[in-house]
């Protein structure tokens, strides 16, 4: 079972159940939904939405399509970059008191390592690494696909940056390599995974097609398998994120090797679903922890 609190390198949450990034806008809604003190004693970090250095607009509409078990978005990274983020959001954010983590994306390695040094200057503890971005440096081929840029990054992180360091996977190309490369690196923990690429035709006259990341209970088997394997191949922590919809969804992430769980698609249905899992995740623990800790001995 994880401990309670979870501990993740030198870190430790009150809960493991966390927000996925761009499932939860910017922070300023989430007092809609919940209250200071169940924000508090449900959820043990908030991920930020993807940030960058300079803002960006991201992609004209249609942006999210819904298929019969799965949601494809396709955002484009839409966020008013980290240091308006920092002024605008993060004050509102920081007195909940519960444990922020960075979502940071570039366009080179630089920006990276830029975004980083800022976080590090005002003692900000928490960086994910968003490595499914295209490097344009490498003709916009996204950092995710070549494990030896993928060691580059991780390495100048974490030369400037003492915090702990989570790399979120992307789920399609060469997964186990990059893995590898990120724990070698110096990354304390990864996030499997990203949302998967995907397409759906959304209407014919006129012709709409969108094209972008797939997300919801259609890739839990799948990021659940990948969860299993890497669980096989690396020594430091794996965040699961994919498909995390009910108590289930997460104690069979946490079976399979996962130490933590991020809620994404699930907030955009129900905002206060955090609630609820984490609720029924215990129930189920109660339940099966005695058979958890027989399989694991
Ligand atoms: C609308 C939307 C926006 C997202 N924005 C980001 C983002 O900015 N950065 C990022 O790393 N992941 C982003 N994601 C991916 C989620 O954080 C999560 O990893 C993914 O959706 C899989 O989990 P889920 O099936 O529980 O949603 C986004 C997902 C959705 C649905």
């Amino acid at each position: 079972m994880p401990e309670s609190p979870c501990v993740i390198g030198n870190y430790s949450f009150r809960t493991p159940f966390f927000l996925a990034s761009g499932t939860w806008g910017l922070g300023d809604t989430l007092l809609n939904y919940l209250t200071p003190e169940e924000i508090k004693a449900s959820i043990g970090a908030l991920i930020t939405k993807g940030l960058s250095l300079e803002p960006m607009p991201g992609n004209p509409p249609p942006r999210l399509f819904e298929t019969p078990c799965g949601l494809i978005n396709s955002i484009g990274l839409e966020n008013p970059g980290l240091k308006a983020f920092l002024e605008k959001y993060y004050p509102e954010l920081k007195v909940l008191e519960v444990p922020i983590i960075f979502n940071l994306h570039g366009k080179a390695l630089e920006e990276f390592y830029e975004m980083a040094e800022i976080l590090s200057e005002i003692g900000e503890e928490a960086i994910e690494l968003n490595i499914s971005c295209p490097n344009v440096k490498e003709g916009g081929i996204a950092f995710s696909q070549n494990p030896q840029v993928v060691f580059e990054l991780v390495k100048g992180v974490r030369a400037v940056f003492k915090g702990l360091l989570i790399v979120k996977l992307s789920p399609i190309g060469p997964v186990l390599e990059v893995a590898k490369k990120a724990e070698e690196a110096g990354a304390d923990a990864l996030t499997v995974a990203n949302t998967y690429p995907a397409l759906g035709v959304i209407s014919y006259e006129p012709l709409q097609i969108i094209r972008g990341g797939l997300s919801g209970p259609a890739i839990k088997p799948l990021t659940l398998r990948l969860v299993f394997e890497l669980s096989q191949r690396v020594k430091i922590p794996l965040i699961a994120s994919g498909g995390i919809m009910s108590g289930k969804d997460a104690l069979d992430y946490l079976i399979c090797g996962a130490k933590a769980f991020q809620i994404g698609t699930a907030n955009l249905i129900d905002p206060r679903a955090p609630i609820k899992i984490k609720q029924e995740f215990e129930e189920l623990s109660q339940k099966y922890g005695r058979l958890l800790d027989k399989s694991s001995s």
